[in-house]
């Protein structure tokens, strides 16, 4: 049997934003402007599947697109004591595709019947954001322990349904916030921890992009940008990722104050927003994400009492350590699926010989900021 551990507190700090649904307790903080903490009770208890004594997981998957092909769909198969059993999704030869091109022994019609296959453990949601909260609820009732694509749904609100429900069915849910496992990101967490910059002060995050040739045109606009599917724009389908990993090295955002608009009129959604932060931990941060730029910017710079980090963050060019007038440059490459190292940590929680360094609550918190910075922009175009 594998050894027993002890459950992850359930006491969550989260920033309410109004937007939220009845399950959360919001107070607005008074002169400062910004949203502030709130508590979100009820996260999963983790180890209960460590305690079902599981030597290996057996995956389903939901949806074979763009994400599992190369990122997640291969980590799936690839991790110790992991295997891919089983995969569905709404288009049939999509479906037979990938299970002949990644040898996966079993495929499905639908959803329903994936879930009444007896012998998955866990199920991979990788659909696009709208229909996580469904078939995650679903998933859950089905007794499978969830693993979600980003953002875990549209809203915090939804967010906190999914989490009822999985503690409701005694099953664990992680969120593919994958960057928490990937080397890169743990070498700048190490320095952080190690005080090779000092005392964190501030953070800052750019990304700026061009629009897309598929965002001119209504005919070509992706799912990603549009508000029924998405829930947001690029800055929700992105930028969550920088907010989710920022969580991991500094903790919980205690407040938040955002501006979001749509400048270049290509879409619905937003296309440019600020923001500016706190940690719990103290540290301030503040952002900038353009989708309608004439040039790129991909950039984090953590800036300490004895010097800084610099780093593109969605690519892996080289990170930058910068203390007293000397650079040093480090190159970490990224692995050839992104995903796998997190998938690993979640077989490993899930066969109770580790844990996975993002959970439920850490998720939640990343929605519930997205929220927060976007909610004056959603009620001004009613979604
Ligand atoms: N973690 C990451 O780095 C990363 C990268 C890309 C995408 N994503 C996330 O992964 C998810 C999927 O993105 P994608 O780019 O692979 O999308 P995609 O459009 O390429 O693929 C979506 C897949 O889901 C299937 N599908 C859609 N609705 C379904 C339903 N109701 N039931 C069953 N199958 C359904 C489609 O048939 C398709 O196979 C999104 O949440 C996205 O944000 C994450």
């Amino acid at each position: 049997m594998a050894p027993t551990r002890p459950a992850r507190p359930s006491a969550v700090p989260l920033i309410p934003t109004g937007d939220e649904g009845p399950r959360a307790d919001a107070s607005e903080a008074k002169g400062l402007g910004e949203t502030r903490l709130g508590r979100l009770e009820g996260c999963a208890d983790r180890f209960r599947s460590a305690q079902a004594g599981m030597s290996r997981v057996r995956w389903g998957m939901i949806g074979c697109g763009a994400v599992t092909e190369v990122k997640s769909g291969p980590g799936l198969y690839k991790a110790d004591r992991s295997s891919l059993l089983a995969v569905t999704s709404i288009d049939a030869a999509m479906t037979a595709s990938f299970a002949e091109r990644h040898h996966v022994p079993r495929t499905y019609d639908t959803v329903a019947g994936l879930l009444a296959d007896p012998d998955l453990d866990a199920v991979y949601i990788a659909t696009p954001p709208a229909s996580h909260r469904p078939l995650a609820l679903e998933v859950a009732r089905a007794g499978k322990h969830v693993y979600v694509e980003k953002p875990m749904a549209l809203r915090f609100g939804e967010c906190q349904e999914i989490i009822d429900a999985c503690d409701a069915a005694g099953v664990t849910l992680f969120v593919a916030y994958y960057r928490r496992a990937m080397p890169r990101f743990l070498q700048v967490r190490s320095w952080i921890e190690e005080g090779a910059i000092g005392e964190v002060r501030t953070v800052r995050a750019v990304q700026h992009q061009p629009p897309a040739p598929e965002d001119l045109s209504p005919e070509t606009l992706p799912w990603r940008l549009k508000p029924e599917v998405a829930g947001g724009g690029k800055f929700l389908d992105m930028a969550i990722h920088t907010i989710d990993i920022l969580d991991f090295l500094f903790g919980p955002v205690t407040g938040v104050q955002g501006i979001a608009s749509n400048q270049g009129g290509l879409y619905e959604v937003e296309d440019t927003v600020n923001a500016v932060w706190r940690h719990e931990s103290g540290v301030q941060g503040y952002g900038s994400w353009c989708y309608v730029a004439g040039e790129g910017q991909d950039q984090v710079e953590i800036v300490g009492s004895k010097g800084r980090i610099e780093m593109e963050f969605f690519s892996d060019r080289p990170l930058r350590l910068i203390t007293a007038g000397s650079v040093r440059e480090v190159d970490i490459a990224n692995p050839a699926h992104v995903q796998q190292p997190f998938i690993q940590t979640i077989v490993d929680e899930l066969t109770g010989t580790g844990r996975c360094p993002g959970d439920a609550a850490s998720a939640a918190r990343a929605s519930r900021f997205m929220d927060a910075v976007l909610a004056d922009y959603r009620r001004e175009k009613g979604f």
